[in-house]
């Protein structure tokens, strides 16, 4: 997808989505902003959306979010207005391609959901391991393609040309969040429900 495209889609999104796609997967916001927690101090949420995890950060945590559509974005404002979300610091609409935080901003930096739907998703994990301190993670929760010509693996494909349509590429390869030197993978996870989405901690090193 480009650009462009993510913006139409994700302003046509905004109004259904916490109610359809993120009603159900929450399992994997729970299980990021569970390590995030642990950990304390910042994190950096990509591709925030209508800010369903914010809810999840624990109060002594510094949460920025950062996503391309104003549409999405406004969603999270008014949860963190509505809920009194004091562990936001931040909101803004960014480009994920091009991170305007100084290199090592964050202890933890979060993408969930939104590797298969961003363009060049290689720059965007370039840019996490770049605002990501050395020794902190990068935290990835997606659907992977499957493998194999199993029937999960046929509809992926079937439904590939539409990618435009449904916001994100159903056939997204594991491989492209793997391929940064700077990203040690350290822990991998099904999710539920059915695994369909899988959990990556990636450790940064220098
Ligand atoms: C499927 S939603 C996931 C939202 C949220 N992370 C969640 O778990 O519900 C994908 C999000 O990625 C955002 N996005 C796509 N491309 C982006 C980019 N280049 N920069 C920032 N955000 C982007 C979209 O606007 C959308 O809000």
């Amino acid at each position: 997808m480009d650009i462009e495209a993510v913006a139409k889609s994700y302003a046509r999104w905004a109004p259904v989505y916490d109610h359809t796609f993120g009603a159900m997967t929450h399992a994997g916001r729970r299980r990021a902003t569970g390590f995030a927690n642990r950990v304390g101090g910042t994190a950096l949420e990509v591709g925030v959306g209508t800010g369903l995890a914010l809810q999840f950060y624990a109060p002594h945590m510094q949460v920025t979010g950062v996503d391309f559509s104003d549409e999405m974005l406004a969603k999270a404002r008014e949860k963190v207005a509505e809920q009194k979300l004091t562990q936001v610091a931040e909101l803004r609409q960014m480009d994920a391609r091009s991170l305007a935080f100084a290199d090592e901003s964050f202890d933890t930096v979060c993408a969930m959901h939104i590797m298969s739907v961003v363009p060049e998703p290689e720059r965007v994990l370039s840019e996490m391991a770049r605002v990501c301190r050395i020794g902190g993670h990068v935290l990835i929760v997606n659907h992977f393609a499957a493998e194999g010509s199993g029937a999960l693996a046929r509809l992926e494909r079937l439904f590939a040309p539409l990618s435009d349509l449904l916001g994100w590429h159903s056939d997204f390869a594991r491989a492209r969040v793997l391929g940064d030197a700077r990203l040690h993978l350290v822990e991998e996870d099904a999710l539920p429900p059915l695994g369909l989405m899988t959990y990556l901690r990636l450790r940064r090193i220098a």
